[in-house]
Order: C-alpha cells, then structure tokens, then sequence
C-alpha cells in the first residue's frame, strides 16, 4: 500500500497531456459549463437532501411520495424511505406517457446477422407479457429468478419483467460453469432459471440449456426453468413439468401488467462478483437509489441527446450492462443498440460495420477489447464510415495512454471526446468520470467526482493524505447508488467495505490525485507491490512495457524475493516480432527508460495471450501464483481458456 514515506515512485504514472473538449462538443452539452459542475458538486456534498430531493422528483416516477431522503445508520443506507416506484414503470410507462411510445429503445443485431427494432411501447408489451408469464409460474415480489441468457432483446425484457412484479434478478453471464450457476442459484434461493436453448459465439452453437440442466440437479430451490428458443437447437431436453418454453407461456400472454409499486429501499437485483476470496458475493442493490443514479449517471457522463443512438458493448451478465444497457439508457428514454456476439466474427471488423451501419453516436468500451482492435490492425476500422460517433467511453479498468490515443486518433478522429468512466458493481454506477463538454482529458485519468461523489484517500490508519501521495480510495459520503449489502451476508458487508476504514466505503483501489485534482486508478489495493522498500503499482510497469512498439499485452505482478520482499515478474504477449533473448533485454532496458531501474522486471515471460477471466480481466491472482511457484489455488471457474493456464506451467 501506499503511504508518505513509500520513495519517490508513486508519482510515476505521469502524464501531461491535456485534450479540452472540443468547442462544438461543449456548446450543446449537458453540462457546458464549470460552473454549473461545480454548483452541483457543492449542492449535493452541502445540501444533500435537498439536492437529491429534487433530482428524484424530477427524475423518477413516484407512485407514493418519500418521506425521508436519507437515513444514514454506517454502514447501512436507505434512500428515499417510505416512497414507493417501480423501475419498470420508469424505464417503459414514464418514457411512453411522455410521447416517447413510438422510440426505438432496443435495436438489436445477432451475431449471424438477424436484426429487431423494439420500440418503447413494444418493450412494455414484451415485459409485460414475460411478467405474466412468471407470475403463473409462481413468482412473485421478493423471488429471486436466476438468468442465464444470450445477449438478445429478451434477456433485456426478462430483467425489467422481474422489476415489474418485484422479483429480484440474478443475472448470471452466460459464460459461467454449471458449477458457478448452482452456488448462485443456492446462495440466493433461487426460484426460477430463465435461459435460452443456446447462444452464438463466434459462429459455433453454446448449449446453455443443458448447462443449466446440470446446474439444477443441484440447484433444490429451483421449481422452474423458462426456455427461450434462440437457436433452434434440437438436442434440448425439456424436463416436465420443471421445464418450459418461452413461447408457450410468455408469448400468449395479454400483454398489459401494471407495474406493481415497490419500497424504495425493495431490492432490484443481485449480481455475483469476485471478491478477494475465491467465493463469489453477492451485490445488492435496490430500487429508487439505483434506478436514479443509473439515470442521472447515464444522462450526465454521455450527455445524452434524444437522436443518439447510444451503444455499450458490455454484456448484461455485467454491471455495465445492467446499469448502461439496461436501468440507465432506458430510464433516460434512449435507443441502445445491443449485439450479441463477438467482436471478431464473421470478421475483427465487426463493431465498426456496426458503428456505420446503425450511425452509432456514443460508443461505450473496455481497454481490453481497445487492445484486441490495435493489435488485429488499423485496417479493419479504415474500412468503415465512422463520422457518426460523437462520444466515446471506457471501463473497466484502467486504460493505458496508448490504448486511449489509438481510441481518440482512430475510432474518434481526435473529433469526440473520452470519458474514461471509474465505478464497480458495488458503486452501482459512474463514480468519477470526466464530463465531455467541460472537462478537459488526461490520458489514463478518469479525472473528476460526479456530483454526489466525495471521495477521500487514505493511508492505512485512515487518514487522509495529501495530494499527490497515493493510498486507499474510499467514498466518504454515502450516494444513491451504492450497494446495500451482499446478499445474506451482512458481517462480509460490513468486514469488506467499511472495517479498514471505519465509517467510509473502502473501494479496493488505490488512487493518487494530482495537482488539478484529477484522479488516477493506480490498480487493487492487493496489485501494489513493494520492492525493496519501493511502492509501485504494477499498471505503472505494464504501461511502461505496453508503450514499447512489439508489446500487445502486459501483466505485471509481484512475487516474493528474499532481498527485496517483492520482486517483478511481467508476462508479456508480443507482435511482430520473435519473443527471444534479445528482445526480452529490450524490454527490460525499456521499462528501465521509461520509470527506472527499480521498476525493471525481475522475471520477463513471454506468452501468448493472458489468462482472463470472462469479464475480460487479468487473472492477476493466477499470475502471482504462477510466478511464485505455488500450486494454482481457488476458483478458477471464470478462465476464458485454460490452455492458456496450461502452457504458462508448461514453461515453467
Ligand atoms: C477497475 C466495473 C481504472 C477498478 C464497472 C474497480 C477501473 C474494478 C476503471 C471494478 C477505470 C473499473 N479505471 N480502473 N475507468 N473502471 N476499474 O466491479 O479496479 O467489474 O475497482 O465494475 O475495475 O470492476 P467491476
């Protein structure tokens, strides 16, 4: 961890370049001036439930008002109490009785090219008729219905169909092992899996049906599995009267449910993701407070204008998708556009045909897959007309200075600007992001607080440091879209996030803040390593070796050494060039140029590609113990590919 007296290294991670937004960005932007940031920040860190009163009232629909705006009892926080809404209703009614029935909310592309326009007012029929359809099946307010889905329009409509009677959704990426579904499936009783017969990847055919089947068998809280017919796959076994189609019991539905209206505090929905241990919790997050931040969020990062035609390339199995596909977007009546497959298939041109030929305006994306495109080649993005985007965004992790300048040359003709957007499934949405009419971008920096945000930076007693000096991000003030507990489990609750600092939200991440007061993610508080008595961040050295021109991808990770307590061992994947000696020597002389001598690798391993997990993230646990030595230990259930695991020990 970082702290004051930790040398000289933590102030590496410069750099000095400033991209203003561009004049024309700013004078229709949501936010166009500092000021009105700046009065907004003040309002909401000063006024706070003032501030938030009004932005509910105006935001959300209320089917009984609230009575209190905030009751803050650490760690545990209730917004909006006593009110009743439905996140449903304000993502499909409150769009429709506003005139906006006949908008496109979701136009959808399938990976072998199939394509559907559902408006806002077919989206209700569609929620509706699915809603019925699990209210037969026996579910009601409060059930918690487990969804293993492709990414097509239903999985969509199966997640505010939940929100509409009160069921509570657990989306499960439809990655995941039959494993993996099981212990979600049991840790939240789940009452029913929906899913589909399959899902496309890459052309080939994912039997999802008969990996839930495996999951049920050890799933007793399960009374019933709803089966989408995505692909037609003939092999599907349907177990009766446990299993049913999609298109027997949602389709014939009437088609008009009143959206039912639910505490505040009611929660939306679960969402399972890696801790520090190897046992998944699961995330809580409710109603009025997401659904709100969800909105405002959506609205203020990506400025949104009524003609966008916004697209997140996330899937909903993520936070991001639920927040930025789903609850945010549609909240704010915008059309999406979702795609269900592969960024590389049939072709690595893929997501630029679709940029062109759906005039996407705001593209939101992860640096991994930002990686994936400079390293298939230029080619692929020249091919396309790519005038229509107007804003990009990441997320994710944090992104390398050259990942962005490609991001901001190629995709964004040094035309639209980048909001590199920090958050966590926890946060339940954007925490600090730059605002594309007014915030001048650094590359690498997620720069500043969203209204509402205070966060603060702190050593290992708790205090705050100064700027400059890195240490540990916490949120100091609770926000409407904060997580409110992992699900039956409170003492992780309050163990994980608010015993090392008491009274504040401990993020997991360190952060430095420099003079202008831009923030930089200086990777999990668990990724810092100490060498010799040297604090580095190991985004620090992967930066250095990803700036080298024969670098694709780096991970960097610390291992034990007995004379400096940590040393550096980097695997690398290379292009172009033949990962030998003497480029190994280059490497290293590089890292040397670019940080300097203490932060040159101990240990350089060349390798393919990077084990990740399915979300698209280093496996940075694996790696330390690969480095180390040890045993490969805990859950290894989300590798994309474990070959990739298998020749790393190979090389040992
Ligand atoms: C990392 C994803 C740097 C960070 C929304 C965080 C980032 C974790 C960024 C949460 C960013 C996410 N810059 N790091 N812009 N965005 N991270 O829960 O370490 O999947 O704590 O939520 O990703 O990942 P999660």
């Amino acid at each position: 961890m970082t702290d004051s007296n930790s040398g000289q290294i933590d102030h590496v991670l410069i750099e000095d370049r400033l991209f203003p937004p561009p004049a024309e960005f700013t004078k229709t932007a949501v936010f166009s001036t500092q000021e009105q940031y700046e009065t907004m920040c003040n309002q909401a860190a000063e006024d706070s439930d003032n501030f938030w009163r009004g932005e509910a009232n105006e935001h959300l629909h209320w089917f009984e008002p609230f009575k209190e705006v905030c009751k803050w009892n650490p760690p545990h926080a209730e917004w909006f109490v006593g009110g009743k809404t439905n996140a449903s209703y304000n993502c499909l009614d409150r769009n429709i009785e506003a005139g906006l029935g006949d908008r496109i909310a979701i136009l959808w592309e399938g990976e072998p090219g199939d394509q559907r326009t559902l408006t806002y007012s077919d989206l209700r029929t569609e929620v509706c008729k699915c809603a019925e359809g699990m209210k037969q099946l026996g579910i009601g307010a409060g059930d918690v219905v487990s969804i293993y889905m492709p990414m097509t329009p239903e999985l969509a409509i199966a997640m505010l169909a939940c929100a509409r009677i009160g069921a509570v959704h657990s989306v499960i990426f439809a990655g995941f092992s039959a494993e993996s579904i099981a212990d979600r499936n049991n840790d939240a009783g789940a009452k029913l899996v929906i899913t589909a017969d399959g899902l496309y990847r890459r052309g080939r055919v994912l039997p999802l049906k008969a990996t839930v089947d495996e999951a049920l068998e050890k799933s007793p809280t399960v009374n019933h599995c709803l089966v989408l017919r995505r692909v037609g796959n003939e092999d599907v076994s349907m177990v009766e009267p446990r299993d049913v189609w999609w298109h027997d019991v949602v389709d014939p539905q009437p088609g008009e449910l009143p959206a039912k209206p639910m505490d505040s505090e009611a929660s939306l929905f679960i969402l399972y993701t890696s801790g520090s241990t190897g046992k998944p919790k699961g995330i809580r997050h409710t109603t009025a407070g997401y659904n709100l931040w969800a909105k405002r969020t959506f609205q203020w990062v990506f400025d949104h204008r009524e003609d966008d035609i916004y697209w997140c390339t996330a899937d909903c199995g993520w936070i991001t998708g639920h927040s930025y596909i789903v609850y945010g977007p549609l909240s704010a009546g915008a059309t999406c556009l979702m795609y269900e497959g592969a960024p590389n298939f049939p072709a690595e041109d893929r997501f630029w045909e679709l940029v062109e030929k759906h005039k996407v305006t705001i593209l939101y994306t992860a640096p991994t897959a930002i990686r994936a495109f400079i390293k298939w080649g230029d080619e692929h993005v020249e091919k396309h007309d790519l005038s229509s985007l107007r804003l990009l965004g990441t997320v994710g992790e944090g992104i390398n200075p050259e990942a962005w300048m490609w991001y901001h040359k190629k995709i964004g003709a040094e035309r639209c600007p980048i909001v590199d957007t920090w958050w966590q499934t926890e946060t339940g949405g954007i925490m600090m992001s730059p605002l594309p009419g007014i915030t001048a971008t650094k590359p690498g920096s997620c720069t500043r607080p969203l209204p509402g945000v205070i966060p603060a930076i702190v050593d290992e007693t708790g205090k705050e440091v100064d700027d400059q000096h890195g240490g540990m991000l916490c949120i100091a003030k609770p926000w409407p879209g904060m997580l409110r507990g992992i699900w039956g489990d409170d003492d992780r609750f309050v163990q994980q996030y608010w015993s090392t600092v008491p009274g504040k939200y401990l993020t997991g991440d360190n952060a430095r803040k420099d003079s202008d007061g831009y923030y930089w993610i200086m990777g999990r508080i668990d990724d810092v390593i100490n060498v010799s008595g040297h604090r580095l961040s190991t985004i620090e050295v992967e930066s250095a070796l990803v700036s080298h021109e024969a670098v694709c991808e780096a991970a960097v990770v610390g291992r034990p050494d007995a004379l400096k307590g940590q040393a550096i061992a980097a695997f690398v994947s290379v292009r172009d060039r033949e990962p030998n000696e003497e480029l190994r020597k280059e490497l290293l002389l590089h890292v040397r140029k670019q940080i300097g001598a203490l932060a040159q690798p101990d240990d350089l391993r060349f390798t393919a590609t990077l084990p990740k997990t399915r979300s698209g993230k280093i496996m940075r646990r694996l790696l330390r113990d690969i480095a180390s030595g040890k045993e490969i230990a805990g859950d290894t259930s989300t590798l994309e590919d474990l070959s990739v695991l298998a020749k790393l020990q190979e090389d040992e």
